[in-house]
């Protein structure tokens, strides 16, 4: 696990844009695990800058996302197919139609599940994993105690994500109780992973990461130490008990 230390949070998102533009520039092709939040917020506004200025293209880029809410409308703002379509994808020259997320509204979501298992195998794996990290060291929504032989699938949302992720929404009642989520399977079988954590909030969890060493599904960034590409990039604060 390579570790990048930056001072703050503008820097930290420099740094994981030029680690997707490079990727990008030397496969076209690419396909990118996409995460939401506000942690990659900034990495995805320089992005969009690179293109702009520099004309990096995504034409033939694919995109698949970690995870999506269960019940939300689309075009709800709070979905992450809204997220990543305002902070993200109608900036860029991506094509829609490679941009994939869990359909959190399928009739079946067992059935999505197994779907978006295939379509992460049918586009050939997934060159480079974005990842934030919850308070309690979730990735994706795998939350801890989630095994990590697991693929996609769906989760009951803990009461302290749902607080977490309750900024975003008028009122904890809205925030959807369940989620599909990558299993850590999925984010382990990418070819190479970048983690990113900003903030005092993530300290707790980037210390027990960076200081213990010890592989434990009680926490679930932990699975990471088994994966030989992964890169970290955090600030200050996140770092200020390691
Ligand atoms: C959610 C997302 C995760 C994200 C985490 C941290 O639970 N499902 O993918 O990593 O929140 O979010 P933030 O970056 O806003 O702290």
């Amino acid at each position: 696990m390579k570790l990048i230390r930056t001072p703050h949070y503008q820097e930290l998102s420099m740094k994981a844009a030029a680690i997707i533009i490079k990727t990008i520039q030397t496969n076209p092709t690419a396909v990118l695990g996409l995460a939401t939040g506000s942690t990659p917020t900034g990495t995805y506004e320089r992005l969009i800058k690179d293109h702009v200025e520099n004309g990096t293209s995504y034409k033939d880029i694919r995109t698949i996302n970690l995870d999506e809410y269960v019940g939300l409308p689309t075009e709800d703002i709070n979905s992450y197919r809204s997220f990543m379509e305002r902070k993200l994808f109608s900036a860029i020259d991506i094509n829609p139609k490679n941009t994939y997320l869990p359909n959190g509204n399928a009739v079946d979501i067992q059935d999505e599940c197994a779907r978006y298992d295939q379509l992460i195998q049918s586009i050939g794996g997934i060159d480079l994993q974005l990842l934030g990290i919850g308070e309690n060291g979730h990735i994706g929504f795998n939350e801890p105690g989630t095994p990590f032989t697991e693929t996609t699938h769906v989760v009951e949302l803990t009461h302290n994500t749902r607080k977490a992720n309750a900024r975003f929404f008028k009122n904890i009642k809205d925030v959807p109780t369940q989620a599909i989520t990558m299993g850590i399977k999925n984010i382990l079988e990418s070819k190479a992973i970048l983690l990113l954590a900003s903030g005092e909030n993530k300290a707790e969890a980037m210390a027990r990461l960076l200081t213990s060493h010890k592989t434990t599904e009680s926490f679930p960034a932990s699975s990471l130490f088994q994966h030989q590409n992964v890169t970290v990039i955090a600030d200050e604060a996140a770092l200020s008990l390691v």
